[in-house]
């Protein structure tokens, strides 16, 4: 599998590290963005590292579990975007889950990067203050 980066027009923190302009001002779901800003930087830490088997897997727990709790939040409400927001998590989660270890490289670091800081700004922000 081969990766890059996805199309943003969002600065990507370098080091990679949630700061407050990607504040969607849910405290759970802040710190879970946070989170997820801390496990994939990792993936670039750790390049070559046997650590990556965990850390790909910690990844996608996170991830998972993150899109679980925005997909409620969006459903309690009858969040207009709930579908087609759910389908960008999908996807991303269903191409996170075919990474193996050996995959994890600079471009898969940027695939990822660019993906998350992407979509908070141009999808997460559509629900701020709607949830
Ligand atoms: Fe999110
Ligand atoms: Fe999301």
């Amino acid at each position: 599998m081969s990766f890059s980066a996805v199309p943003c027009s969002h600065a990507v923190p370098s080091p990679f590290v949630w700061k407050s302009s990607f504040q969607v001002f849910y405290d759970n779901l802040d710190a879970e963005h946070q989170g997820l800003f801390d496990g994939i930087r990792k993936l670039k830490e750790d390049s070559g590292k046997s650590s990556q088997k965990s850390n790909l897997e910690h990844l996608i727990q996170i991830l998972d579990e993150h899109f679980k709790d925005e997909e409620m939040m969006m459903k309690k409400k009858n969040f207009y975007d709930h579908d087609s927001h759910k389908k960008t998590h999908d996807d991303f989660l269903s191409v996170m889950r075919k990474v193996t270890p050996a995959q994890v490289n600079d471009k898969l670091f940027e695939h990822a990067s660019t993906w998350l800081v992407s979509h908070i700004m141009d999808t997460d922000m559509k629900y701020k203050g709607e949830i």
